[in-house]
């Protein structure tokens, strides 16, 4: 896979950037017309790529999508200005990028490429038009946005056959990263599953067999293992497809550990219990890797988090690798006010961390699927 080491001079190279914009945001009041970016973890991982290509001397357009199709990015911008450290040029539609290209010197954002109103409806169809209108007037292209890598839409792969493309840094980083979390011995590797939507969890879970020593389950995947193994889940939230999703994996196996006791209310189950904690924390204790995705129960509610923040902070505390991602696990652990002690710079002296910015896009990779973004790049033809 070509990075942007690669590029031998980016001066004044006009730079199509895949960036990675698309962040929890809440309204502020009526009408939705102000809008506060709620975490900006996404955002700041950005800013590396974004600086290291102005510096440079590259001319960048970036291009990304947001969480609803319909949404924009226009009253976003003074908060994007800010998180950056510099000016932001707002492009409205793709028609406007020509004219941006040729008048305004400053890094430009086109607004939400899958919203219909800025670039068709072509972006999720992958549509070779749409990539072809994108490329003109630019001499690169690059991918700095791992998380959309699950995608085959035409500004992560289509775009690729018109312009000689790269992985960004994020990218790089992203695939060293979790290849490691691949290949790392199995020998003291543990993998903590949890969430909701088990179907984007279990292939994590079955490729993990033969890759981590343990493997720990909670949130809704916990529920439909407990529910296969005949145990009454009251009106916890299941899975209805969970014997087919869950065929082929021995649930009975000594490396899988599930929840033994919980919180309930309302005959759900909406957390782990104590000794569940202490099984998991001693087992994260003794680890050599932690992989992590998911929370434990619903900790977005106070009365339900104690799992969660307690196997964060178990993680946290042990001198593991550590890797995690998810946009829930994200949430939580800011939640908890220690997002930055597993951001590089923070956490264990001896361990190692990585926080990735993928949800679905992590799942698939630590899934052993192909990822048509990374396809597109030339991941899997290189010695990667
Ligand atoms: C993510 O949040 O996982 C990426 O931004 C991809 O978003 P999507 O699931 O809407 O394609």
């Amino acid at each position: 896979m070509k990075t942007v080491l690669d590029i031998p001079d980016l001066k004044n190279k006009k730079v199509l950037l895949r960036v990675d914009f698309d962040m929890p945001v809440r309204s502020l009041g009526e009408g939705g017309c102000a809008t506060e970016i709620t975490e900006s973890f996404r955002i700041k991982k950005q800013k590396v790529m974004i600086d290291w290509l102005v510096e440079r001397g590259a001319k960048v357009v970036m291009i990304t999508h947001l969480h609803e199709d319909d949404s924009s990015f226009s009253n976003l911008i003074p908060q994007l200005h800010i998180l950056l450290g510099r000016e932001v040029v707002f492009i409205k539609n793709i028609e406007d990028i020509e004219g941006h290209l040729a008048n305004y010197p400053g890094v430009g954002l086109l607004d939400n490429i899958r919203n219909p109103a800025v670039a068709g409806s072509g972006e999720k169809e992958n549509d070779k038009g749409l990539a072809l209108s994108l490329s003109k007037g630019f001499d690169i292209y690059i991918n700095n946005n791992f998380a959309v890598c699950h995608r085959d839409h035409a500004s992560v792969s289509a775009i690729t056959e018109f312009l000689p493309s790269f992985a960004g840094l994020l990218v790089q980083e992203e695939t060293v990263q979790l290849r490691k979390a691949i290949y790392a011995s199995k020998l003291g590797k543990i993998i903590i599953i949890g969430g909701a939507k088990t179907e984007t969890k279990v292939s994590v879970i079955k490729n993990f067999v033969d890759k981590a020593e343990k493997i720990l389950l909670g949130g809704v995947v916990a529920n439909d293992v407990l529910k296969e193994k005949g145990q009454d889940m009251g009106s916890s939230v299941v899975d209805e497809n969970s014997k087919e999703l869950l065929a082929g994996l021995d649930l009975d196996s000594s490396q899988l550990l599930i929840p033994e006791d919980f919180v309930v209310f309302d005959n759900k189950i909406l957390d782990i219990g104590e000794k569940t904690i202490k099984r998991y924390a001693d087992a994260i204790g003794g680890a050599s890797m932690v992989i992590w995705n998911g929370p434990m129960g619903l900790f977005e509610n106070s009365a339900f988090a104690m799992g969660t923040q307690k196997i964060a902070e178990a993680i946290v505390e042990s001198k593991a690798y550590k890797i995690v991602g998810g946009g829930d696990t994200i949430a939580a652990v800011s939640k908890f006010k220690i997002f930055d002690k597993f951001s590089a710079e923070g956490g264990s002296a001896s361990g190692g961390n990585f926080v990735s910015t993928g949800g679905g896009a992590m799942l698939a990779f630590l899934a052993g699927e192909k990822l048509p973004g990374l396809e597109a790049l030339g991941y899997y033809k290189s010695a990667q």
